[in-house]
């Protein structure tokens, strides 16, 4: 019986400036799922990790993107699963999209690599309009390729790799759960044009640091006055996170995806550190529980690991 070990890493979509165009994968958190091809059409989930998500196929997301690959195949093949996730959901560090990657790599390997990775970005975006209602590859896009992704357009699909500088990321994930199709609903539906020319701004700006690794223009390019303003609220303490942590030297950071993870880049491991303290202080002092990591961007996207 033919089958696979694939890893699927966090990522950070958004990158503060590009709501729904930007996206970076990070080398820790990460799930691991093994996945069996069968010789009838049917989908088997056995979750390993006490999340508790659906096993039901058309309620999983890596369900949903094995029935959108059997439905593309139509030649009588199914697959059974086992998912060990660690990424965990509505954390904003793309837990959705690691499973829907994560399922779309190793569908593809199992039917011998006939796929470019363009259709298993397609594939995974039927797991991620499952999981917050609608289709975005912010998340999916950087978890198939690694590093810095920018998606221009989802339809058509129009993907650029850009470098990803050698820099530590420093993510707090407060304990508190934010939905993503929740932290979607609130955003005002029309923006001013002094508002959009800041933004595009930044996006031009950011893009530009990762083409010419400018450090500094990365992180004066990490500002968001559209989306940041209002979700925000969701997520207690973010204000003063964000202060403490340019306080400790970090180039500049917001919210992971739709949050309540919020992140910060680093020049080098003893910043990431400071900024790893300053956001324990604040939720110590507020009374939230968290986890943090300190990690680096990830280059090599979603892995195949054993057979
Ligand atoms: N770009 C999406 C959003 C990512 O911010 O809603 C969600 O993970």
């Amino acid at each position: 019986m033919k089958k696979v070990k694939v890893k699927s890493h966090a990522t950070v979509a958004n990158l503060v400036c590009g709501f729904d165009i930007l996206g970076m994968a990070l080398n820790d958190p990460y799930d691991l799922m093994e996945v069996k091809l069968l010789e009838r059409p049917e989908v088997i989930i056995h979750n390993k990790d006490g999340f508790g998500l659906p096993e039901e196929p058309e309620k999983n997301v890596a369900g949903v993107v094995f029935l959108s690959v059997m439905g593309k195949m139509n030649n009588g093949i199914g697959f059974e699963v086992e998912m060990h996730k660690q990424i965990k959901p509505g954390s904003g560090l793309g837990s959705s999209a690691a499973s829907a990657a994560g399922a779309a790599a190793a569908a593809d390997h199992l039917l011998g690599n006939i796929f470019p990775k363009e259709d298993l970005v397609r594939f995974a975006m039927n797991g991620e309009k499952l999981a917050s209602g609608v289709k975005h590859a912010d998340n999916i896009t950087p978890c198939i390729y690694g590093g810095v992704s920018l998606i221009r357009s989802i339809f058509p699909l129009d993907i650029i790799s850009l470098p990803a500088p050698d820099l530590f990321v420093t993510v707090i994930h407060p304990q508190i759960e934010v939905k993503t199709s929740d932290a979607r609903q609130i955003l005002k539906k029309q923006v001013l044009l002094k508002d959009a020319i800041r933004q595009w701004g930044n996006i031009a700006g950011l893009v530009t640091g990762f083409l010419k690794n400018d450090l500094d223009l990365i992180g004066r390019s990490l500002e968001d006055v559209l989306i940041e303003p209002v979700r925000s609220i969701l997520i207690p303490g973010f204000d003063e996170v964000k202060a403490k942590c340019k306080e400790a030297g970090v180039l500049g950071g917001g919210i992971s995806g739709s949050g309540p993870s919020v992140f910060m880049l680093s020049r080098d491991r003893h910043t990431a550190s400071e900024a790893e303290k300053a956001m324990k202080d604040v939720y110590d002092r507020i009374g939230i529980g968290y986890h943090t990591y300190i990690t680096t961007i990830n280059k090599t996207g979603v892995e195949i690991t054993g057979e």
